[in-house]
């Protein structure tokens, strides 16, 4: 079923610091849409709003999981990935001294995903075969693409219905973002999910995603209906394709 979200009008920030301005976007059911915005503008900061890290001061986020609507401002993050949202946070956040598998057990402590670990664990070693290679091996050790690789299988064992991924290019070499873009499809394909995915990469993001928009200081300045409404338009002329 058609899992969907809305972020309408929300300000936040970290204490005085206002960061997010009436910031409003959606992401319809079986989407992929990009947020696209250079250093410091906000993105992060709006991945933590949704998945309750940062509490917007004003505003709403509303999630449609399975047909049943939930008001996500105020909930925990626990709550929040119960209900079928997970987060792959910039810069991977895995458990280094704990291996491959422990950290895919991490990942499934949603009480739902719980009776189906053997199962999405396998699904994992199948859609990762390198995973299931490295299964004993420390995260720590393994390189920056199987990290990743990781990051996404592990976000993967809390069966989500919407999956928020940030940067998931970030110090990765060119094939390997590459990679990774192609399996984040693969995945958003093969389990039906809804992916809003912050990226700098507009080329690479670009590739999959549906359509997209462009945070700039904190606010929403464009919305691009389409990957060529966003390939035409000025700001990402300006900051992305260097024209
Ligand atoms: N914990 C924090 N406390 C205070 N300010 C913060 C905090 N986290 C982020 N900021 C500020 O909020 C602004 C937006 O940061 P954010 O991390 O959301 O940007 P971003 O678009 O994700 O950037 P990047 O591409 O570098 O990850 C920046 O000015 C940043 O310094
Ligand atoms: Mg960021």
């Amino acid at each position: 079923m058609a899992s969907s979200l809305t972020v309408a009008n929300i300000d936040a920030g970290y204490g005085a610091v206002r960061v997010l301005e009436d910031v409003s976007l959606s992401v319809g059911a079986g989407e992929t849409v990009a947020l696209l915005g250079t250093n410091g503008n906000g993105k992060s900061t709006l991945m933590k709003s949704i998945m309750g890290i940062v509490r917007p001061s004003a505003g709403s986020i509303l999630a449609e999981i399975d047909g049943a609507r939930h008001e996500l401002i105020g909930r925990s993050t626990e709550e929040i990935v119960d209900l079928g949202i997970a987060f792959v946070p910039e810069g991977r956040r895995l458990f280094p001294k704990q291996t491959v598998t422990e950290n895919l057990l991490l990942g499934a402590f949603r009480p739902a995903a719980r009776s189906a670990i053997r199962r999405n664990l396998d699904f994992c070693f199948e859609t990762f075969p390198v995973l299931k290679e490295r299964a004993r091996q420390l995260a720590g050790s393994m390189s920056g693409g199987e990290q990743q690789m990781l990051a996404l299988a592990r976000a993967l064992m809390s069966a989500p219905r919407i999956l928020l991924v940030d940067e998931p290019s970030v110090g990765l070499a060119p094939l390997l973002v590459r990679r990774t873009i192609d399996k984040i499809k693969e995945l958003k394909d093969g389990y039906n999910l809804t992916v809003l995915m912050a990226e700098q990469n507009f080329t690479q993001a670009i590739r999959i995603a549906d359509r997209g928009y462009v945070i700039v200081h904190g606010k929403i300045a464009f919305a691009g209906e389409s990957a060529e409404a966003l390939n035409n338009n000025d700001l990402i002329r300006e900051f992305y394709l260097g024209a």
